[in-house]
């Protein structure tokens, strides 16, 4: 018998828990229908952004030209033409009616923002036009020295309690890693409001050209390098959050995919992978993950969540300070 791959995310029943993030993949609804072809089980669709609605239709392609102009090494791959983006937010809307239509799998609608402003009114509207749940990200770079942690905090925690007490969907909000205590910011997102945390978001650094002097946005696809951030801190919230926990950064393969579910995720996120290898790259991980269960003889993924993480591991202070001497002392340096 196969086993179980079913899990919960948002109070949505999902086949499994491989779900693409937001994209430029998950821009239109071709590619939507290939991702589903190839097995994903929800859609996170690319975000509506509070710049977007805020401002006029110009200053939108504006945006999404950026967007695409940002991200070389998926040009003449899988990267959608622009012709294929959203340029507004009535074209939001319509993906979200289009994807609603033709897809069977749920449509996660995602905002992106910062303040408190009319623009939310656009979770209200989501809602209307279809999605099953919306996911918030908050993409927030504070730069005044003036701005305490704790103003910062209190932003987030108001925007997410706006949103929610507009929506009658679930809501996911996802969030970067630099909090001083991530545990407590974690309760208190679920606190105010939210119905599951997607960890982390990643940041896109700026790098400086030095041939042109030009500081140029610069964004580059992860490695599954990136998921030990995630894996730690879903390991640590496991069983303290009460929400759903959703993984994204770095997850790339069957092997990603099965670490993070043993710490504890709900749902892990794919982007960088499907840009760079297409929809087949979740077809793949979600055969491996079948087979790694079945060969550990798992009996479903329910079984193996959190199996890892640091409430039930044999050893919690892996995840913590206790470890670091430890790694320094022990790390080997390389032969020369
Ligand atoms: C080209 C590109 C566009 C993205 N656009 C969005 C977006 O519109 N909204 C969003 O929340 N995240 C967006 N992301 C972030 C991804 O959803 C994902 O969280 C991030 O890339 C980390 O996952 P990965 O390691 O699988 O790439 C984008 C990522 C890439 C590479």
């Amino acid at each position: 018998m196969s086993a179980d791959l079913t899990t919960r995310y948002l109070g949505l029943d999902l086949a499994h828990p491989i779900v693409p993030s937001a994209s430029p993949m998950t821009g239109n609804l071709d590619s939507l229908q290939r991702l589903e072809e190839a097995g994903a089980s929800a859609v996170v669709l690319w975000s509506l952004f509070e710049e977007q609605i805020e401002h006029d239709e110009q200053q939108a392609l504006a945006l999404a030209e950026l967007h695409a102009e940002s991200f070389g090494e998926a040009v003449g791959g899988y990267f959608p033409t622009l012709d294929d983006y959203n340029t507004g937010p009535g074209e939001y809307l319509k993906l979200i009616r289009d994807a609603k239509e033709h897809l069977e799998i749920p449509v996660i609608a995602s905002l992106n923002g910062t303040s408190i402003g009319g623009w939310l009114r656009y979770g209200k509207l989501m809602e209307e036009a279809g999605a099953d749940a919306l996911e918030l990200n908050v993409y927030m770079i504070p730069t005044d020295p003036d701005t305490t942690g704790g103003e910062v905090e209190q932003q987030y925690l108001d925007l997410v309690a706006a949103l929610k007490a507009s929506i009658s969907i679930p809501l996911a909000v996802k969030v970067g890693p630099f909090f001083s205590s991530i545990p407590n910011m974690a309760t208190r997102l679920i606190d105010a409001g939210a119905d599951g945390l997607v960890l982390f978001n990643r940041f896109y650094q700026p790098d400086i050209d030095l041939d042109e002097l030009e500081v140029k946005p610069n964004l580059r696809l992860s490695t599954s390098d990136e998921l030990r951030l995630p894996l730690r801190w879903t390991a640590i919230l496991k069983g303290q959050v009460l929400g759903s926990m959703a993984v994204t950064s770095g997850v790339h393969t069957a092997e990603d995919v099965i670490k993070l579910l043993l710490a504890g995720a709900d749902v892990t996120m794919m982007a960088s992978a499907l840009l760079r290898h297409g929809p087949e790259r979740l077809t793949e991980a979600l055969e491996g993950l079948r087979s790694w269960l079945e060969v550990n003889e798992y009996e479903s993924v329910r079984q193996m969540k959190g199996s890892m993480s640091q409430a039930s591991s044999p050893d919690p202070e892996a995840f913590e300070r206790g470890n670091y001497m430890k790694t320094l002392v022990t790390f080997a340096r390389p032969m020369r």
